[in-house]
């Protein structure tokens, strides 16, 4: 059997759907950029293998999937629209997602740590998701992460893997599914799995792109399945090894000694970072500065893949600096690891470390602009006062928090319970609303102070990812991204000139 017969545009004639060019293949299907007819939208459109398609179970496995698969919807989940066969030849339309595959991004190296944890946080909520709804993912690989424009990752192919899986019971155990070297050990020995074998598979991403290559390499794909269930956890090498937690709570061999679901990986790297001993994740940043004689630079067969190259400090890829929604979640621990720090900002008193000078919204001039970017939803009816009153109560009390108490904390996250989220929804109730649009504005002026804090003292990573979380808010905000230039020149090593402090607003 020859599974990697594909189709080519030219065969392709499904009717709805516009083929406009290849995009992509893997070694079960053929994807091409297409375009849905009755929508006028560009969707991504998978076209399964005719050699897949002429064994019965896998067509009726290949619907079934789909249809279920089609309800998951989150942001970390590429969405399925649509799902069929024409003539013998199945296909799916998926979401388009423009920004390349992590396989790709992977063999261009230079992420940083702070990018690799972020991708990890996007990939667990995705799964976490999923999971929670009964599914499992069963071919987590670099492959099937796909970044957003906004630079935000998703996964791909969901159930996609089962409908293969059922259908190819002649090939080894797992090896249906293609590459064994993201494989979980139960996979490995054609075992029943549920979502803790895909946190398994995270895991191997999560090592292989912080090593550069995947856990267990072998000559062959048999001995790489068989790695899996036979060989130790890997240790990270040493500049990574504070994460070692994180892997071996995603791989361990037994599933019920890993970590239980995504969220509680995200908890865990949370709190990995806020009690990170002081420089663990500045470690990875300046210590690439040259002639540092780090312990990075000794690491010379691993520091190739995350060291943030001079290239990428001068001509930064366009998802670099988009935000991504799930490093916003660092932002808190980040918080508490900046206070734990015993030479955070040591000629500041703690007070002013805790609370940025940043006005009270209310305070705020009437006619603060909305920040570029954000675009005012259309107005309803009068708008309704007591609803308008509690939203912008609720918001001003969680400013009010997530400024002074514990910084960050339900500043912009989640999106219907937080500071951010209550001005917004004030603002689609009452669009000139100025006690929400001075809210919006005090929010900004709130991560540039923190950040500028971060950046003063020179902690480079941190200062990226609170610029990043102001900048999800107002993405045009020339001072945050001044910030942000600063900090990826810091953490490749450079000497950058700070503006100055913030105005208080
Ligand atoms: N939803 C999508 N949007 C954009 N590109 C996609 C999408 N799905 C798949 N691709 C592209 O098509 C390629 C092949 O996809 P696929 O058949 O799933 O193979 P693989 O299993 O290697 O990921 C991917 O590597 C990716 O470049
Ligand atoms: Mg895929």
């Amino acid at each position: 059997m020859n599974a990697t017969v594909l189709l080519t545009s030219v065969d392709i004639n499904i009717p709805g759907y516009r083929i406009l060019r290849p995009i992509g293949e893997g070694g079960m299907a053929s994807v091409f950029l297409a375009v849905q007819e009755s929508l006028d939208r560009e969707v991504a459109l998978k076209v399964m293998s005719p050699v897949l398609a002429a064994n019965a179970e896998f067509a009726s496995r290949f619907v079934v999937e789909g249809k279920i698969t089609a309800k998951l919807q989150h942001p970390n989940l590429v969405t399925v629209y649509d799902i069929g066969s024409h003539n013998g030849v199945y296909y799916l339309a998926a979401e388009y997602i423009p920004g390349g595959t992590l396989k790709e991004r992977l063999a261009e190296g230079g992420l940083s740590v702070g990018q690799i944890l972020d991708i990890a946080t996007d990939i667990a909520q995705g799964l976490d998701f999923a999971h929670s709804k009964g599914f499992v993912h069963r071919d987590v690989k670099p492959g099937n992460v796909l970044f957003r424009a906004d630079g935000r990752v998703v996964l791909a192919d969901f159930g996609i893997a089962k409908a293969m899986d059922g259908s190819n019971s002649s090939t080894v155990a797992g090896a249906s599914i293609g590459t064994p070297d993201y494989m979980s050990p139960e996979q490995a020995r054609g075992e029943p799995v549920d979502g803790r074998s895909d946190l398994y598979s995270l895991g191997t991403v999560l090592y292989e792109l912080l090593v550069g290559t995947p856990p267990y390499q072998a000559g062959d794909p048999f001995t790489v399945a068989l790695m899996h269930v036979t060989h130790p956890v890997p240790e990270l090498p040493e500049p990574w090894q504070w994460l070692q937690p994180l892997v071996s709570g995603l791989m361990a061999k037994q599933a019920d000694q890993r970590f239980k679901t995504g969220a509680a990986f995200v908890e865990a790297l949370h709190q990995l970072l806020a009690t990170a001993p002081q420089g663990a994740v500045l470690q990875e940043t300046n210590t690439r500065k040259p002639g540092s004689g780090s312990r990075i630079a000794s690491g010379a067969a691993t520091q190739q893949r995350t060291r943030i190259s001079a290239k990428r400090s001068a001509s930064r890829p366009a998802w670099f600096w988009p935000v991504s929604g799930a490093l916003l979640l660092f932002v808190a621990a980040l918080a508490g690891w900046w206070l734990l720090s015993p030479d955070a900002a040591p000629d500041e008193p703690q007070a002013t470390v805790d609370a940025p000078a940043v006005p009270p919204p209310a305070a705020a001039a009437d006619n603060a602009p909305v920040p570029a970017g954000f675009e005012l939803p259309k107005a309803v009816d009068a708008p309704d006062q007591d609803e308008l009153d509690r939203l912008l109560n609720a918001g001003d009390q969680l400013f009010e928090y997530g400024t002074t108490v514990e910084l960050s904390r339900k500043l912009t996250l989640p999106d219907d319970d937080s500071a951010l989220g209550y001005y917004r929804q004030a603002l689609a109730l009452d669009p000139d609303n100025a006690r929400a649009r001075a809210g919006i504005a005090g929010i900004v002026a709130f991560y540039r102070s923190f950040a500028y804090k971060a950046c003063v003292a020179e902690r480079w990573v941190q200062c990226g990812v609170i610029v990043r979380a102001g900048l999800a808010v107002d993405d045009q905000d020339a001072y945050l991204r001044q910030l942000q230039n600063a900090a990826v020149d810091g953490e490749a090593g450079g000497s950058p000139v700070l503006p100055p402090a913030p105005a208080p607003n």
